[in-house]
């Protein structure tokens, strides 16, 4: 088993990002929201407050209690948006129940969408007009190119639980000629034989579900490079969606968990709100902006 290192990968883009913003004198601002008292998110954002200051981003944690209500969270967001000094504003998910997800992430203003959430923004990304690349897909092509850098030809498996993961990811396949097929698993409790031939077949294993040791390592063929983006706890450790009971003695690719696709998708953030600097300094030179 060869592990794939997200901590050096997003090492380098931060130190890329850093050089960019030195180099151009940039000043780059973002606004994250924090709603409630998820331990998970707490730790989530603390090591963007790290990355950031350590790139010479600065980052605003505005903290709201549990029970905030939606009105007070659109207020925040409404004087965000219109404030010229912030340049990308995130809400940290999950959210408390009484929220929802899409309609508060809606409220951001796209041009400051800076994890590319928005459903405006994810459009533009499938009609190849995204301003920036969206944070979770982003990380995941960074780990797969860090391995190989020509997908055409591939065969690609994504396995996760929404639509619009669905899309964007086999999307970002397809702007790289690479067939990926999708599997949806948000209610299933075993693959059918059919599903297990596909992931037999892959070259790449993208999995998205958010189910400890989901995808056994027995339907994995040799060399294949696995991007295991689905965390979750069990006790008190951080496990993906594979189960590495058998990895160790394969020859496959496999991204850390944790120290995988986490901080890269955080490298990947502050690119992007260091690209809307950018943009704004320079009147924008990008053709979608
Ligand atoms: N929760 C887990 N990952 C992310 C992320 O990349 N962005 C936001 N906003 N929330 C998250």
């Amino acid at each position: 088993m060869k592990l794939i290192d997200g901590k050096m990968i997003a090492a380098k883009k931060l130190l890329a990002v850093q050089e960019l913003i030195e180099d151009e004198e940039l000043e780059p601002k973002l606004a994250v929201i924090l709603v409630g008292n998820d331990p998970a998110s707490q730790l989530y954002v603390k090591l963007k407050v790290k990355a950031a200051k350590e790139v010479g981003i600065e980052l605003r944690t505005y903290f709201c209690e549990e029970g905030t209500p939606r009105e007070e969270i659109v207020e925040s967001i409404a004087f965000l948006n219109a404030d010229p000094d912030t340049h990308g504003i995130i809400v940290q998910l999950p959210l408390p129940e009484h929220l929802d997800a899409d309609d508060i992430i809606g409220l951001i203003d796209p041009a400051k969408d800076v994890d590319g959430f928005h459903k405006t923004n994810q459009e533009k990304f499938l009609a190849d007009q995204a301003c920036v690349y969206p944070v979770f897909p982003g990380a995941i092509m960074g780990l797969i190119t860090s391995c190989v850098d020509d997908l055409r030809g591939k065969k690609a498996v994504v396995l996760g639980k929404s639509d619009i993961f669905d899309r964007v990811m086999t999307h970002a396949f397809a702007q790289r000629e690479c067939d990926a097929i999708f599997i949806g698993c948000a209610q299933k409790n075993e693959f059918t034989l059919q599903e297990k031939d596909v992931i037999n077949q892959a070259d790449i294993i993208v999995t998205a579900i958010g189910r400890p040791g989901f995808l056994s390592c027995d339907l994995i063929k040799d060399d294949a490079i696995v991007i295991d983006g689905g965390i979750s706890k069990v006790g008190e450790k951080v496990v993906g969606d594979v189960d590495r009971t058998h990895c160790n003695d394969r020859d496959i690719f496999i991204s850390a968990v944790p120290g995988g696709v986490g901080p890269v998708t955080i490298a990947c953030l502050l690119e992007n709100v260091t690209h809307f600097a950018q943009c704004k300094e320079s009147q924008c030179t990008c053709e979608h902006c």
